[in-house]
């Protein structure tokens, strides 16, 4: 049965994507950093419904604990054939005046820990069916931001990188792509502004925010072999200021 490795699976949108594929068969391996509590709720869920899984505590800030996650899915399930690299966190400010820690900070948990998993899981994933790597950029990332200039890095980076995983991956049949969602509703999104969120909505065809199952839906179509590879999926309802 398929495994895939998703970090921040069990809450927002890395949840919507764990009940996805554990409705499409997957065994799952998801990750969380503090909130026990929702992620014994999903194991309790996953159990219900019959999906192998295990749910590791691990921060992605941690180079060494992210080079050791696709070890772990090894000993659990023996095999592994996807990974989304789904965790992240915000910290909106003003950037001339943002201490480097904070800086510092984002760039490791959005960027530098995808990078540290990634390479730590090419070799299992070379030996996956069908294998892929999903990266969940935003927005952000494509069109910068102001107030948010550290993390449009962080997530524009995720877009370089995986830009240059599929070209160096594709002969390993490793399809790569990432995703940048604009406002998707989640805890995430739950302290925005309200002038910005009526900035945003006021700006996308569609005037509503996304929903966290239509990110999922996204994840598991590019988790389908196809003839997309290192593209950027925007998922903005139109965004277009
Ligand atoms: N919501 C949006 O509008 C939006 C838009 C564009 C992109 N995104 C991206 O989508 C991803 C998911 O966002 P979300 O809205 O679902 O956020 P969320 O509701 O805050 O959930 C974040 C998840 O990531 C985990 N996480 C955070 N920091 C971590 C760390 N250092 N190590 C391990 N896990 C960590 C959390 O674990 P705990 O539960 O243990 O805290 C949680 O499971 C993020 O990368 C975000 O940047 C979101």
């Amino acid at each position: 049965m398929k495994t895939a490795l998703i970090t921040g699976g069990t809450r927002g949108i890395g949840l919507a994507i764990s009940r996805r594929l554990s409705q499409e068969g997957w065994q799952l391996a998801l990750t969380y950093r503090s909130d026990e509590a929702a992620a014994r709720r999903l194991s309790d869920e996953l159990s219900q419904q019959g999906t192998a899984h295990v749910m590791l505590r691990a921060d992605t800030a941690d180079p060494q604990q992210m080079r050791a996650l696709p070890r772990q899915v090894l000993d659990r399930f023996g095999r592994f054939d996807a990974l989304v690299n789904n965790a992240g966190i915000v910290d909106d400010g003003a950037f001339l005046t943002m201490e480097p820690s904070r800086i510092a900070r984002l760039l490791k948990t959005n960027l530098f820990g995808a990078m540290h998993l990634t390479l730590a899981a090419l070799p299992a994933l070379r030996q996956g069916h069908h294998p892929a790597i999903v990266m969940m950029s935003s927005l952000g990332g494509v069109i910068g931001k102001e107030g948010q200039v550290a993390y449009a890095a962080s997530k524009g980076g995720l877009i370089g990188f995986a830009q240059w995983l599929g070209a160096a991956c594709h002969a390993d049949g490793i399809q790569v792509n990432a995703i940048a969602p604009g406002f998707i509703g989640s805890s995430m999104t739950d302290d925005l502004r309200p002038s910005m969120v009526d900035h945003i909505l006021q700006g996308s065809a569609l005037g509503r925010p996304g929903e966290a199952p239509e990110v999922a839906a996204a994840v598991s179509f590019l988790l389908q072999p196809g003839y997309v590879q290192s593209s950027t999926l925007r998922l903005d309802g139109g965004f277009n200021r």
